[in-house]
């Protein structure tokens, strides 16, 4: 029963989408298990491009089984939307379930996440916007509307009634206009009917897959920095991207997870606010964001870029129990004459090497530095250890050392056969 969890080890947009399409031909099943349209996975086929929201990254195999887990938040219309796009590209969503315990986003969600935005002003947290926050606070607080509730319209029309009553005081204080039941329902009624067919009890399938011992592999949305208990709180999103998340938003025990992998890019992004010690504010930022063409998936902003911090690696591999590393566009390193790795933090006169759990004492960490040599070659056709100009092996070998598990994967560029495949994932 070989189940493999895939985790951001950074701040989101490590190439999650792109290994996780790469190690779906081998796997049976795959599984998202938290997050919700936040999240944006880019899937690259020769030069064909999708970008992907709440659908797995495993969908471009025929058939393959695809699950929308119990964790994740929902929104019916980007679903469709999303959907019928791929659809309308000859993409095959036949395998794609979605589970009855997922939460949905409704239209308010989005409007609070805007309004508590505002409202933060300089304070914010950079959200995407998309309803996230809010709607996992209904699900803890226990007044959220699941995937089972609303393909029931008799108990999603009173389920609608009980929260509205709250909901419309709470858009009143913001100053946002509130909704009635039945724009909310005419407006959702065309999802129920696309979504019916697709929703189904996800964990007994997941179980029967295990048990079958076919290959599940669980895709984490955002990253370890981003998780709620883990990251940079409160600079964070609202659910567990930790690999620990998978159990709980798919609905498996602990004991069935055999491997997890940790993915992340070979040097640092962030989108958003919040601490990020190894940021380049300068011209090796701005390399990076140009070579990289790091702008978000899901919003465009820019995305913030710096160096490898091996600091927040380790932290990764701590709580998520990280089995190997897949390490993501080292392309884009090719062409600079020195790389730099972060390997502890300087905080006042002291040296720290584990990450901080206060974010004030990480706000006040400068990056200590080890620089190697770099290399020139464009590596997008290497497809083998060997294809790798030696520096750059240096560069992977040391990485390896200093974060203490094994590389099993390198990408080198942006699409599926740019790949260079070391070990096993399972
Ligand atoms: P995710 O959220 O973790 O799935 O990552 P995103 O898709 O948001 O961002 C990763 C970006 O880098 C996408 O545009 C990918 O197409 C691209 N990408 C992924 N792997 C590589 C790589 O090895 N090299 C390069 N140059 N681009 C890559
Ligand atoms: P993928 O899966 C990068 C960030 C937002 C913000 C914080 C909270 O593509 O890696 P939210 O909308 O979740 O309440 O925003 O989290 N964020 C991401 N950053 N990649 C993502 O997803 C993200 N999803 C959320 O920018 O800082
Ligand atoms: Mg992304």
């Amino acid at each position: 029963m070989p189940a493999t969890v895939l985790v951001g080890a950074q701040w989101g947009d490590e190439g999650k989408g792109k290994v996780t399409d790469y190690l779906a031909e081998q796997a049976d099943m795959v599984v998202r298990y938290q997050g919700g349209s936040n999240a944006g996975h880019t899937v690259k086929i020769g030069e064909e491009e999708f970008k992907l929201h709440l659908v797995p990254s495993g969908i471009f195999y025929p058939g393959k089984t695809c699950v929308i887990g119990n964790g994740v938040v929902v929104d019916p219309g980007v679903l469709v939307g999303e959907l019928r796009a791929l659809q309308a590209r000859g993409v095959d969503t036949s395998g794609l379930r979605l589970s009855l315990q997922a939460h949905i986003i409704l239209p308010y969600h989005k409007d609070l996440d805007a309004a508590q935005e505002e409202m933060r002003g300089e304070d914010r947290i950079g959200t995407t916007q998309r309803g996230i926050g809010p709607a996992y606070i209904d699900k803890v607080g226990r007044t959220g509307i699941r995937v089972a509730d609303f393909l029931d319209p008799e108990e999603f029309r009173r389920r609608l009634e009980i929260c509205l009553k709250e909901k419309n005081k709470l858009l009143g204080l913001y100053g946002r206009p509130g909704y009635t039941v039945e724009a909310i329902l005419e407006e959702y009624a065309g999802y129920s009917a696309v979504l019916q067919p697709l929703a189904v009890d996800t964990p007994p399938l997941i179980d029967a897959a295990l048990k079958e011992k076919k290959k599940v592999l669980f895709e984490g949305a955002q990253g370890t920095l981003l998780d709620v208990d883990q990251g940079t709180y409160p600079f964070v999103t609202s659910s567990h991207p930790v690999a620990g998340g998978a159990c709980v938003g798919a609905g498996v025990g602990p004991t069935r997870i055999n491997k997890v992998i940790g993915v992340a890019k070979a040097y640092t992004t962030r989108v958003g606010e919040g601490p990020f010690p190894t940021e380049d504010k300068g011209a090796v930022g701005t390399a990076l964001r140009e070579r990289g063409g790091e702008f978000g998936t899901t919003t465009g902003r820019p995305r913030r870029c710096g160096w490898l911090d091996v600091v927040i690696l380790r932290h990764a591999v701590r709580v998520n129990g990280l089995t190997g590393l897949a390490l993501t566009k080292l392309d884009v390193l090719s062409g600079l004459e020195r790389v730099r790795i972060c390997t502890a933090y300087e905080y006042g006169e002291q040296r720290i090497s584990d990450f901080p759990p206060s974010l004030k004492v990480l706000a006040g960490c400068r990056p200590v530095y080890e620089e190697l040599p770099g290399w020139q070659e464009d590596i997008g056709g290497a497809r083998t250890l060997d294809d790798l100009p030696p520096a750059c092996r240096a560069y992977v070998r040391r990485v390896e050392e200093l974060v203490g598990v094994p590389v099993v994967l390198i990408a080198v560029g942006p699409r599926r056969d740019q790949t260079i495949s070391i070990g096993s994932v399972w």
